[in-house]
């Protein structure tokens, strides 16, 4: 039987809290992915890259600046030092104690309790696959945890997908893409049985969903934050909305279905 929270599980259209409740909270953390599981968000998704000591630690940028207090890479400072940074002053001094958190504290927080789409950033990809690659390392802790239905990893790298693909009994997985799917990445995708195609909804067409559906991938695209925008990807039958604002983004859902 299909649980719930399991990735697979379908809804009309699956809203997917974008970085958490991102248009409320300060993005990937713990107040805001706590705030789109209260907000019913079908699906959660959460940026990851790796800290100096090579630990899974849930931040959107390379650098630190935009959304902490710190200053440089993500990925020379260890988690101990990251741990240290205020991660909710910058969207507001009432979100002070927000720490950037790891991966696996976001799993033990919210994961079985909505589902959870893991993005692996693309600057955190490694030609030559060490044992502690961060793909291996995020699913062997989603393995670890009993996560595996309710996970979905997605990147713009193709090469995650294709690492990931070639594991034992791997969570789904997801192509993010700011351009058209050519017919070769569709060929690849096949290959691999992604899951869904994430692309920008500025480049979703009827054509590109009707192609991924033919070959059974959903199509999630993301930066859908109006009204307009939910209405339109709804009326190019895409499976999904990727959001900062989940709690907007079902009441547009009830105004559409009312129209
Ligand atoms: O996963 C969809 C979306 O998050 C990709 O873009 O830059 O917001 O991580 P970005
Ligand atoms: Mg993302």
């Amino acid at each position: 039987m299909q649980n719930i929270h399991s990735v697979n599980h379908v809804t009309s259209t699956r809203i997917i809290a974008h970085r958490g409740y991102s248009q409320k909270y300060p993005e990937n953390t713990r107040v805001a992915f706590q705030a789109a599981v209260k907000a019913g968000a079908a699906m959660i998704e959460l940026d990851v890259m790796l800290s100096r000591d090579r630990k899974p630690v849930v931040i959107h940028d390379a650098t630190l600046e935009r959304t902490t207090n710190g200053h440089g890479a993500v990925s020379d400072f260890t988690v101990a030092d990251l741990k240290k940074l205020d991660a909710g002053s910058w969207f507001d001094p009432i979100y002070a104690d927000q720490r950037l958190p790891e991966l696996s504290e976001v799993l033990d927080l919210v994961g079985g309790r909505t589902s959870l789409n893991i993005e692996l950033k693309a600057q955190a990809y490694e030609h030559h696959h060490l044992p502690d690659a961060i793909e291996k390392q995020v699913v062997a802790m989603v393995k670890k945890k009993n996560l595996t239905d309710s996970v979905l990893i997605s990147s713009f790298e193709i090469d995650f997908l294709v690492q990931i693909a070639s594991m034992p009994d791997p969570p789904a997985i997801a192509l993010i893409s700011d351009i058209p799917a050519s017919r070769r990445i569709l060929e690849l995708c096949t290959h691999l049985k992604v899951f869904s195609w994430h692309p920008d909804y500025r480049i979703v067409t009827l054509r590109q969903v009707e192609m991924m559906h033919a070959a059974g991938i959903k199509v999630f695209p993301y930066n859908v934050n109006t009204f307009e925008n939910y209405v339109q990807m709804v009326d190019l039958k895409v499976d999904g909305v990727i959001t900062d604002d989940p709690i907007a983004a079902a009441q547009w859902s009830r105004n559409r279905n009312a129209a």
